[in-house]
């Protein structure tokens, strides 16, 4: 899709749509009343018939309104104009881009950046916009043998921002929306394409292709042999049960100062979690080919940097393996050896996740992190607790917690924080091994999270479990490309492109 920003006056504005809002009670937003009194109060006089009150959810299409230049008026409802937030903007935008690409419409101009919602800036305003359009239109047909795209689909979307000059700030934010897109997408696509496709192998060779975009990206791919003489016996316990060869992904930017420490981003990137010998049960363990969201989000986040040219140090690390029975598999009672030093008893194998990422982790303190955010599909508990709305989020830094709370706030994204006390560290005791790989019953995400920060000592960390929030379920099934913007948005403020 191509965007752009338009100004000025809107009546006289060429377009195959324009879409405006309208609150509860029929009440006109800014724009709305700018094209009902050049129309001569024909808009109102058409809302009087009853069509469409303003609620949230409604639409109406209207053809050939007396002396506006727009061919189409797509009157949107809002919702009550006193609960009116950049949320509901965004909500009611999605629904009319679903409308406006199902139908006839390739081009049109949205009125709702324009329209005051107090919490945001119009530059915040006008990215969510355009991350929410491509949203909308995203499609996964890569496996099917005959696409059938829609018929004449969006090309073109304008973003009316009133009055206001087109300044350089504003066509970057435009740009930063773009690209955090863009940076969605990719996450989709990897998270969608099924585990015989998607295969640690394949994670490696897409980062890799994304190094040969950028000559401030620098990508290797640490193989099992290098794994091996680093000692990372954990990661490599959850890989010999698969026949697919593990991979470290390892993905360096370099946009900030050469001095300057890095933040780091670890993605879990378990390509299929059949659960090892601790055998998965049958139902929906399809989706268990989401088990590399993790590991896709931070992929996805490194493009969005790179294309936003972020003037920071990225560096991102994908441990990816497959999670199978077999003769060579970890079993229930095997004890492994960590990279750290710290040994492990396996009680459950289908607790994986931990397995591969506490080695990443201590992989990661080579490059003297200023912050280390992992992400992953970590716990069904997690989606116990929070449901699909909000991601876990849990730190041994709570500066750095608040960072990233607000910043998913910010880019609808959210997560929400869970304690990391001590006191459940108890939970992680092993009778043969520094710690046991699950901490029993209660509190499954916190000891999961527990068991990370012993891997996690020597750098301000947080983790996000994004069990709940990764990926759609049931007729929806598929891949939401959480949390790509909140981390968008996080090392967007790092860099201070936004405040
Ligand atoms: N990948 C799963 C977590 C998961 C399950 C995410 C369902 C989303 C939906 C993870 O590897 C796992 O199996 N975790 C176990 C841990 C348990 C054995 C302590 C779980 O949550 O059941
Ligand atoms: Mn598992
Ligand atoms: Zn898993």
């Amino acid at each position: 899709m191509q965007y752009l920003l338009k100004s000025g006056d809107l009546a006289n504005l060429r377009t195959a749509c324009l879409v405006l809002g309208i609150h509860s009670r029929r009440r006109l937003s800014g724009p709305a009343a700018d094209i009902d009194k050049a129309s001569g109060g024909q808009l109102s006089a058409i809302l009087k018939r009853g069509d469409m009150d303003g609620e949230a959810e409604q639409s109406l299409m209207l053809y050939d309104l007396p002396k506006i230049q727009a061919e189409r008026v797509l009157l949107v409802g809002l919702g009550p104009e006193k609960e009116f937030t950049l949320k509901s903007a965004l909500k009611s935008w999605a629904g009319a881009v679903r409308m406006l690409n199902q139908g006839s419409v390739i081009e049109a101009v949205n009125t709702l950046p324009a329209l005051e919602t107090g919490e945001s800036g119009l530059d915040q305003v006008l990215r969510e916009s355009v991350i929410t359009a491509e949203d909308q239109v995203y499609r996964f047909d890569q496996c099917k043998s005959k696409a059938e795209p829609p018929k004449r689909p969006l090309k073109k979307l304008a973003l009316y921002i009133g009055d206001q000059p087109k300044s350089q700030a504003l066509q970057r934010a435009v740009s930063e929306g773009e690209a955090i897109a863009a940076g969605i997408s990719l996450s989709k696509d990897l998270a969608n394409l099924p585990g015989n496709l998607c295969t640690p192998g394949h994670l490696a060779e897409q980062a890799r292709k994304l190094g040969r975009q950028s000559t401030k990206l620098k990508v290797s791919v640490l193989e099992e042999k290098q794994m091996e003489s680093l000692g990372m016996g954990s990661l490599l316990s959850v890989s010999r049960g698969s026949r697919e060869p593990a991979k470290l992904i390892v993905m360096e930017y370099k946009g900030g100062k050469s001095g300057s420490r890095p933040l780091l981003l670890v993605g879990k990137g378990l390509t299929f979690d059949a659960g090892g010998i601790s055998l998965k049960p049958a139902a929906a363990m399809d989706e268990m080919k989401y088990d590399m969201c993790g590991g896709a989000s931070v992929i996805g986040t490194m493009a969005a940097c790179v294309k936003m040219e972020l003037p920071i140090n990225l560096v991102v690390i994908v441990p990816a393996s497959e999670n199978l029975p077999d003769g060579a598999a970890n079993k229930p009672g095997d004890i492994v050896t960590s990279m750290s030093g710290q040994t492990i008893e396996i009680l459950n194998t289908d607790a994986e996740g931990r397995l591969i990422l506490c080695d990443a982790l201590t992989y990661a303190e080579r490059y003297k992190p200023a912050a280390v955010v992992d992400v992953a599909t970590l716990t069904g508990a997690c989606i116990i607790a929070l449901g699909n709305q909000a991601s876990g989020l849990l730190s041994n830094d709570d500066k750095l917690a608040g960072e990233l709370l607000e910043a998913g706030s910010r880019a609808n994204d959210r997560a929400w924080q869970l304690p990391l006390w001590d006191e459940y560290q108890d939970q992680l005791k092993s009778n043969f091994a520094d710690m046991a790989n699950i901490g029993g019953k209660g509190a499954g995400t916190i000891t999961a999270a527990c068991f990370l920060s012993r891997y996690a000592r020597k750098f301000k960390w947080a983790h996000l479990d994004i069990a709940g929030t990764a990926w759609r379920s049931g007729e929806d099934k598929g891949a939401t490309g959480r949390p790509v913007s909140l981390l968008s948005q996080f090392l967007l403020k790092r860099a201070g492109r936004v405040k």
